[in-house]
């Protein structure tokens, strides 16, 4: 091959695109920053509606022009649709799946979600797919980058919350106890807990045993504090229950709230929108160097992309500077 095919030859062509899990916010600004950085380099592209199900149903279309993602940068959710798929981790639908993108001619896929989604685009890289995962998910439980996109919408929209709540709960001077979302993670409890210098926060990596808990609540009298705010982890204990519990046991009137699906909402905040924007950006540029199997990030404010299975190996930071700091400041 001489210097000037050398050139010209793109080690990819055509991308598909799609976005799976629980959609976060920032979801579409990624999907814009994918598309139009690929459309620029001169890629044909492609969008899945409805995550790993439109892959294999053959739900993709082409993508004609970069007005497919005017005017959505701003928009909460995802234009495109999420889903979870878990019988994607069988063989014969991941089949359907590359009939599907080889039928297109698409040699690559971007899938923007969280470590379900990396496990999918694995099973795809080992099948002759060029994949790249991109992190998008409130919970911010990948450990192959600093912050997913969607954390700090949603971390945001908490603590709007928890200062709603504060105003109802010290003017009648209860304990409320706040269930956020996170799955098995504690970061949006720890952080909102700091943001919102709460009494206590309880998750999978940071517990205060039960008695401690208790007797931390009616020291809050001694303290002259007549309100308190506790934040609690998802998918951990029922927070009803612990009410009650802490009625009796404290004689503190206790309410508890379960903040739910509103968290995954929203406008995404501009850190979203610009962490958003450089993943997507770089997971066109990493395709276009040559590499492949790989998942973004941001490392200590840098942009990288690793292998999918180291990324899914590496142990997730029990962000335990954060867990003392609330331990000093409650
Ligand atoms: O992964 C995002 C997330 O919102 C988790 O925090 C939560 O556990 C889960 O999704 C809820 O998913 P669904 O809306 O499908 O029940």
């Amino acid at each position: 091959m001489n210097e000037i095919t050398k050139k010209a030859t793109k080690p990819v062509k055509s991308i598909a695109v799609l976005t799976s899990g629980g959609d976060a916010p920032g979801m579409n600004a990624c999907l814009r920053a994918v598309v139009r950085s690929a459309l620029k380099h001169g890629l044909e592209v492609f969008f899945v509606n409805d995550g790993y199900r439109g892959l294999v149903e053959g739900d993709i279309h082409p993508v004609i022009d970069r007005n497919f993602v005017k005017d959505i940068i701003n928009r909460g959710g995802t234009i495109i649709q999420s889903g979870r798929l878990p019988e994607f981790a069988k063989p014969e639908i991941q089949k359907k799946a590359i009939q599907q993108l080889k039928r297109r001619n698409i040699d690559s896929l971007v899938a923007i979600g969280g470590d379900g989604t990396y496990r999918g685009l694995l099973a795809l890289s080992k099948l002759g797919v060029k994949c790249i995962g991109l992190p998008a998910t409130i919970d911010n439980d990948i450990a192959s980058t600093d912050y997913t996109i969607g954390f700090d919408t949603c971390l945001n929209t908490i603590c709007d919350c928890v200062d709603k709540i504060r105003d109802t709960s010290s003017s009648h001077q209860r304990c409320s106890l706040i269930e956020v979302m996170g799955r098995h993670c504690g970061d949006l409890a720890v952080f909102a807990g700091i943001a919102e210098g709460v009494e206590a926060v309880i998750t999978y990596d940071y517990k205060i045993p039960e008695d401690e808990f208790m007797n931390d609540l009616r020291e809050l009298e001694k303290k002259k504090k007549h309100h308190a705010i506790v934040l609690v982890s998802e998918n951990l204990l029922d927070i009803h229950e612990l009410a009650k519990k802490v009625e009796r046991e404290t004689g503190f009137e206790c309410k508890a709230e379960v903040l739910g699906r509103l968290q995954r909402g929203g406008k995404p905040s501009a850190f979203d929108r610009i962490l958003a924007s450089k993943l997507g950006n770089h997971a066109i540029e990493t395709l276009l160097a040559g590499r492949s199997c790989r998942v973004c990030g941001v490392i200590h404010n840098v942009v990288e992309d690793i292998d999918i299975d180291e990324a899914l190996a590496m142990p997730r930071d029990r962000k335990e500077n954060l867990t003392k700091l609330l331990d000093i400041l409650r």
